[in-house]
């Protein structure tokens, strides 16, 4: 399959997206004429919005955080967690990030396949029939089951490459990993594999809000890696720090640091400090695809769950639950409408979703509501959706970003992700 280049839309498209505040009931012809130059084709889709430029500033803002002596991997994961991983990850290498770590080897693929030749870390298990893969891409891998590595042994000969290997170790996780009893005879075993480099080891956190068990897992890892060494293994590269342990746990640091939701502009949690400065990358917009005066006793959507107490202005839009707004929305959560807040009226449907506008409020067709972002001086955070859908930030741009078309604002310009890239990541809206 060819995968086309970004197709550009111009300056214009791009500007007027930029999301300068506005006095309030200002008509948003700015998005009017976004929504012209981006093609009438997609004026009733719902979209996703992605600030290369910020995701850039936050790559350097890491970089310069953990320093330039220590490896920086970017988890871009999941379709570098809803944003397409083809695009950043690109901007994530030009930033000055080492390794991508993705989750199996198809993710994998879409990057080789896009063009990324910079080093990448399956950090998820690969079934041994699909070991061969991870040499034939030019991978690294974690290992944790020796089946696999035999299997990859195999692979790498076959494919005369060796692959650098990093020992998954369980410290408390639950997930994959190596009990630490087992880890210096699994690393023998690995010996007895030529074609597999042991590169070193590496943990994750649980829970970075509990600075306690975190550091009793640092204590378990490095006592580890010392002991791995004494056996004569070099293991020059272990690695333990996700965003939260990036932002508020130093003495998780190692020589590699792996970086996730950071990258994206979002704090892992309230508990951890805020010690680098992010910006948020993703906004996520919905078209008004019907708008109707509303009056007293009026109900909205299915159970009529909003009884309407006053005149107003409710609008429809095409977001809905299989968008990845999520049902728990319903009645809780506001979008935001000409730089104002305004309430989901009503139950999120299946792939509709009304707002009040209040009384007089008079939308445009195509005109849209924010979800998930900025408008003017108003904002709504991934953390606030994720607190009304009762979940995590992490399951709120993941789920927007994979189920609505995504563009992207690079230097003033705004581009379209191409279709192509977007079935080769295996995700469609
Ligand atoms: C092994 C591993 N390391 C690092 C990360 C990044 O986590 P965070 O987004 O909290 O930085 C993840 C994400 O789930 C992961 O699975």
């Amino acid at each position: 399959m060819t995968v086309t280049g970004p197709e550009y839309l111009g300056s214009a498209a791009a500007d007027a997206l930029r999301t300068k505040p506005r006095t309030a009931g200002e008509p948003r012809e700015a998005e009017a004429v976004a929504g012209r130059a981006v093609g009438d084709r997609d004026l009733w889709q719902n979209r996703v919005y992605v600030d290369v430029d910020a995701f850039a500033r936050n790559v350097r803002a890491i970089r310069a955080y953990v320093g330039r002596h220590r490896e920086l991997l970017a988890v871009v994961k999941d379709d570098a967690y809803g944003h397409g991983a083809a695009e950043l990850s690109r901007v994530a290498v030009a930033e000055g990030v080492d390794i991508l770590g993705v989750v199996n080897v198809d993710e994998a693929r879409a990057l080789r396949v896009a063009g990324i030749t910079s080093p990448i870390l399956v950090l998820g298990a690969t079934a041994p029939a699909g070991a061969a893969e991870i040499p034939r891409w030019g991978l690294a891998t974690i290992a944790c089951h020796l089946e696999f590595a035999e299997a990859l042994e195999a692979g790498a000969r076959e494919a005369r490459q060796r692959v650098p290997v990093f020992v998954k170790v369980d410290t408390g996780m639950g997930r994959l990993g190596i009990a630490p009893r087992d880890v210096a005879r699994f690393c023998d075993r690995l010996r007895d594999l030529p074609h597999l480099s042991l590169q070193g080891l590496l943990t994750h956190l649980p829970d970075a809000d509990d600075k306690g068990f975190s550091r009793e897992q640092v204590a378990v890892f490095e006592k580890l890696i010392n002991e791995v060494r004494r056996r004569g293994y070099a293991i020059p590269r272990n690695h333990v720090a996700n965003s939260a342990a990036i932002l508020d746990l130093p003495e998780a640091y190692f020589n590699l640091v792996r970086a996730g939701i950071i990258l994206y502009g979002i704090y892992p949690s309230d508990a951890v400090k805020r010690s680098i400065a992010l910006e948020a990358v993703m906004c996520c917009r919905t078209p008004v695809i019907f708008s109707k005066e509303v009056r007293p006793g009026d109900t909205i959507s299915y159970q009529r769950t909003y009884e309407v107490k006053e005149k107003s202005t409710v609008v429809t839009t095409p977001m809905g639950y299989r968008h990845g707004y999520p049902r728990l929305l319903s009645n809780r959560a506001e979008g935001l409408w000409r730089g104002r807040r305004v309430p989901v009226a009503g139950l999120v449907c299946m792939d509709m979703t009304m707002f009040d506008l209040g009384p007089g409020a008079r939308a445009r067709l195509g005109e849209e509501v924010t979800v998930l972002g900025r408008d003017g001086d108003e904002e709504i955070t991934a953390d606030e959706l994720a607190s009304h859908a009762e979940t995590v930030s992490y399951e709120m741009i993941t789920s927007l970003g994979m189920r609505s078309r995504r563009y992207y604002l690079k230097g003033g310009l705004l581009y379209l992700e191409p279709r192509e890239r977007r079935a080769l990541s295996g995700q469609y809206y």
